[in-house]
């Protein structure tokens, strides 16, 4: 398996063809930490007009800290699963009491606040300060079990965590936010859950699952 090969195709693709979503007109670690959280359960167009209100009620992190509860669930309201909006705003209170207002971009720091588990670091570590963190979540594990034709079950916490590890493998050092966005929306617009466009993938060449044909058969899951 050529990485470096697999890497920069996959850079370029996305370069070229990347969604212009709202979060992705810059690097502000508020903008992109907000955006991750509501595309945790939450499908991307679905998202979009939450997040354009979002911010423009709460433009920066300072401002969604003091801003009032009743007031942020209410701007939150139809995009469910509440606790995330909760688990934000104390997370935005303990970054403006401890570290100034500023996002920490140290691991460590990041994984302490509530809300935050090892998708969301590396996804802020990466697009937000270039870090070359892994961001695996369902769909980044759906593309890779593919690409390397890996059986195992995703729905398995230590699975998770070898996908991490194979991750940090394949990883850019050059650009790391292109590298785990590309992953992603090569998960969104490609190699999707049913019938994958496998004849448009920019990776096709080092798909093991297109090469084998199972690629409809993966990733394997016990649980639905
Ligand atoms: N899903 C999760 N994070 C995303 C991102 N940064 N861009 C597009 N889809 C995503």
């Amino acid at each position: 398996f050529d990485n470096r090969n697999f890497r920069n195709t996959l850079i370029d693709w996305y370069q070229a063809n990347k969604r212009d979503l709202p979060w992705r007109q810059d690097q502000n670690p508020y903008r992109i930490w907000v955006s991750e959280i509501m595309l945790q359960q939450t499908q991307v167009d679905t998202v979009i007009p939450y997040f354009q209100q979002f911010m423009f009620k709460y433009p920066t992190l300072r401002d969604l800290a003091y801003a009032d509860e009743q007031d942020v669930l209410k701007t939150w309201e139809g995009l469910g699963y509440y606790s995330r909006v909760r688990n934000l705003q104390n997370a935005v209170r303990e970054v403006e009491a401890s570290y100034g207002g500023e996002v920490p971009d140290d691991p460590k720091q990041l994984e302490k606040l509530k809300g935050i588990g090892p998708y969301t670091k590396g996804a802020i570590l990466s697009i937000a300060f270039d870090q070359p963190e892994p961001a695996v979540d369902g769909n980044v594990m759906r593309v890779l079990s593919r690409v390397l034709k890996i059986e195992d079950d995703i729905t398995q916490p230590r699975v998770k965590k070898q996908f991490e590890q194979y991750a940090r493998e394949l990883m850019s050092y050059d650009d790391p936010s292109s590298f785990n966005q590309g992953i992603m929306e090569l998960g969104a617009l490609i190699c999707t859950p049913k019938e994958p466009m496998c004849m448009f993938c920019p990776v096709q060449e080092h798909c093991r699952a297109f090469q084998e044909g199972v690629e409809q058969e993966l990733p394997v899951k016990s649980k639905a």
